[in-house]
């Protein structure tokens, strides 16, 4: 599954590998084949990502509180969170870079979400789209897909309806799974290309892996998914505190970084940087 050369030229490409594409995504899940997908928000972290071979990249509106500071992720807007899927779309070549788009840019109809949806993709270069919610967002979704715009739909603990589910809470218990599964299902019958499954039993992530063909990207949700996702800043050990169940951390930036800031400020403090060798 190779890209053929643009027929209507462009930009030279400079990656040697092939961009990945829905295909791609829809093809490893045939093959069994699971794949990591992270949270970007920057040029260096998009492309350390990249160069370490995740395939996907999200560019969440989790940025509302890792990259903004916010409480929720419901105070980001369209126009702070173009910014950073710009970023990321400009320092990668090979990963498939998704935006997500904000709280209130496209629940009130298809085309408030398509209008959205566009500008991610004309302005910041997002490659498809992620939305919240179930059967209530087909509408949207058919319009995104006929419009030639791949949508990931993002189902189970919907972080921008925290207020509406009563806070962060696992979703899906007993009969409520029911509901779930139907929603990947009708979600991919409109066209989703992929669902994202949040804080669900992991029976129930397995559940909704198996009752759809596309891919199912899980955070909370059990480790049947066809893929799974972390928040950067999460997986690097860059946040601290009381961490999410889902979490593992796999290495601690925040002493590497500590420890770095900390060891400048000693050098600077005691006169011995700038050395002979840092200076003109
Ligand atoms: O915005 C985000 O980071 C998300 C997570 C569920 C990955 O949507």
């Amino acid at each position: 599954m190779t890209d053929q050369p643009s027929p209507y030229g462009g930009a030279p490409q400079v990656s040697k590998a092939p961009r990945i594409r829905i295909p791609h995504l829809k093809q490893m899940k045939v093959e069994g084949q699971k794949w990591a997908m992270l949270t970007a928000y920057d040029m260096y972290s998009a492309a350390i990502f990249e160069e370490a071979g995740i395939p996907v990249l999200l560019v969440g509106d989790s940025a509302s509180n890792n990259v903004y500071g916010n409480e929720s992720t419901l105070s980001i807007t369209v126009d702070e969170l173009i910014p950073l899927v710009r970023a990321v779309s400009r320092s990668t070549q090979r990963a498939l870079v998704i935006a997500d788009l904000p709280f209130g840019s496209y629940q009130a109809s298809a085309e408030q979400c398509f209008h959205t949806a566009v500008r991610f993709m004309k302005e910041a270069g997002a490659h498809a789209v992620k939305l919240e919610g179930g059967i209530e967002m087909l509408p949207q979704v058919e319009k995104l897909v006929s419009s030639g715009i791949p949508v990931m739909a993002h189902i189970g603990f919907t972080p921008q309806m925290e207020h509406q589910l009563g806070g962060y809470r696992v979703q899906g218990r007993g009969e409520d799974a029911q509901r779930l599964i139907d929603a990947a299902k009708a979600l991919e019958a409109a066209g989703a290309f992929a669902v994202l499954i949040e804080m669900v039993p992991g029976d129930v992530g397995r559940a909704i892996s198996e009752a759809i063909s596309i891919p199912t990207v899980g955070i909370g949700a059990g480790n049947q998914c066809d893929a799974q996702v972390l928040v950067w800043q999460d997986m690097a050990g860059l946040r601290s505190g009381c961490l999410p169940r889902f979490v593992k951390q796999y290495a601690d930036l925040r002493s590497v970084l500590h420890t770095a800031a900390r060891d400048f400020a000693l050098e600077v403090n005691a006169g011995t940087f700038p050395g002979p060798e840092h200076t003109f």
